[in-house]
């Protein structure tokens, strides 16, 4: 017996050294060592053995175990590396090849403009409010105190999303006036951008949607000269410390008195030319004092409160400052447009 095991471990050892995969030496291992195995073989015969001998035999057993298991310990760190070794071999980095670059995009030229907008009015203490694109005609006509038959109510002019006109698309941002008021409370020092609608055809001026910025400031003792001041700093701000603007009488069902605020061509500077339709002038905004309607609407007191609103086309606003002549270029995302700013 004494042979048998000597005779299994120079078997096992040789084979063991000449593994060349992880998964050699686990048969090997099964096979020598495993409950079916050669060395398991042995011991089961040595209930025949005498007494002085079992101990001997035992012994010898264990220490085969060992080394066997110890050849393959050794065995499996010399694969392992030399698995590594391949593997780096085959997978070399040349750290010397060009990168790929990533194209990146950049802001679309108006929400730029917007961006920059906003950060004035945020300097001048104003919050940002957000309000719905889908919205009530309550909220877009009626609390804003537009009377039932106004033009801009008909169903040629409004997209409306129920059969009783009592939901829409909304054709302006100042039912955000009556929400901030609502949420919000008085005083109230706010803007609101945002997606409008109108079944207007597209052409070089016009699209079914457009963007506003909503103004509105509300507080005890403001008046028409608030509103003036305003919105003289803000244009300056924006179109330069130069640029001369002027207000016109208007009407709006929101604001009483009401006014359109214009500024001078900054093409011709004044003169007449084909950007300003020979007028010298362009209209910028809509604005106006709140009226006490709307203030009641919202339940504020318009004996105590006042304030004024204003709106303006954030397209237009845009392709002035970067002088494009069609507003479709806006909506077109075309690379080759976009990428000039
Ligand atoms: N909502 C008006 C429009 O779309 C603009 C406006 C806003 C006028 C606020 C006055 C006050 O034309």
């Amino acid at each position: 017996m004494k042979e048998q095991l000597e005779a299994i471990r120079k078997k096992a050892i040789e084979a063991i050294g000449g593994a060349e995969a992880a998964a050699d030496l686990e048969s090997l291992r099964v096979k020598y060592l495993g409950k079916k195995g050669e060395l398991t073989a042995v011991l089961k015969q040595m209930g025949g053995l005498s007494a002085e001998l079992r101990p001997v035999i035992g012994q010898l057993a264990n220490e085969v175990r060992a080394s066997v298991e110890k050849a393959i310990e050794a065995q499996s760190a010399i694969v392992s590396e030399r698995a590594l070794a391949a593997r780096l071999e085959a997978e070399t980095l040349d750290v010397t090849i060009p990168g790929k670059k990533v194209p990146q995009g950049h802001k679309h030229p108006m929400y730029a403009v917007l961006d920059d907008i906003k950060e004035i009015f945020i300097g001048m203490g104003f919050e940002i409010f957000d309000g719905p694109e889908i919205e009530r005609a309550e909220y877009n006509f009626t609390k804003l105190n537009a009377p039932e038959d106004h033009p801009s109510r008909d169903w040629t002019d409004t997209f409306y999303l129920t059969e009783d006109s009592s939901v829409l698309l909304r054709s302006q941002t100042s039912p955000v006036q009556i929400r901030a008021m609502e949420t919000h409370g008085v005083p109230i020092r706010m803007i609101s951008p945002g997606r409008v609608y109108r079944k207007d055809e597209v052409d070089a001026t016009h699209s079914p949607m457009f963007h506003q910025i909503e103004g509105l400031v509300v507080d005890k003792g403001i008046t028409m000269a608030d509103l003036k001041g305003t919105l003289n700093t803000i244009i300056r701000e924006i179109y330069g410390p130069e640029t001369k603007t002027r207000f016109r009488p208007h009407h709006f069902p929101f604001t009483e008195p009401s006014c359109e605020m214009d500024i001078q061509c900054h093409k011709c500077g004044g003169v007449g030319c084909p950007t300003c339709k020979g007028e010298g002038w362009i209209e910028l905004l809509g604005a106006g004092m709140v009226h006490p309607k709307v203030l009641r609407n919202c339940g504020v007191d318009p004996e105590e409160y006042s304030g004024f609103a204003f709106g303006f086309g954030l397209e237009r606003l845009a392709l002035g400052q970067y002088k494009i002549s069609d507003m479709r270029l806006i909506f077109e995302n075309d690379i080759r447009f976009l990428e000039q700013f």
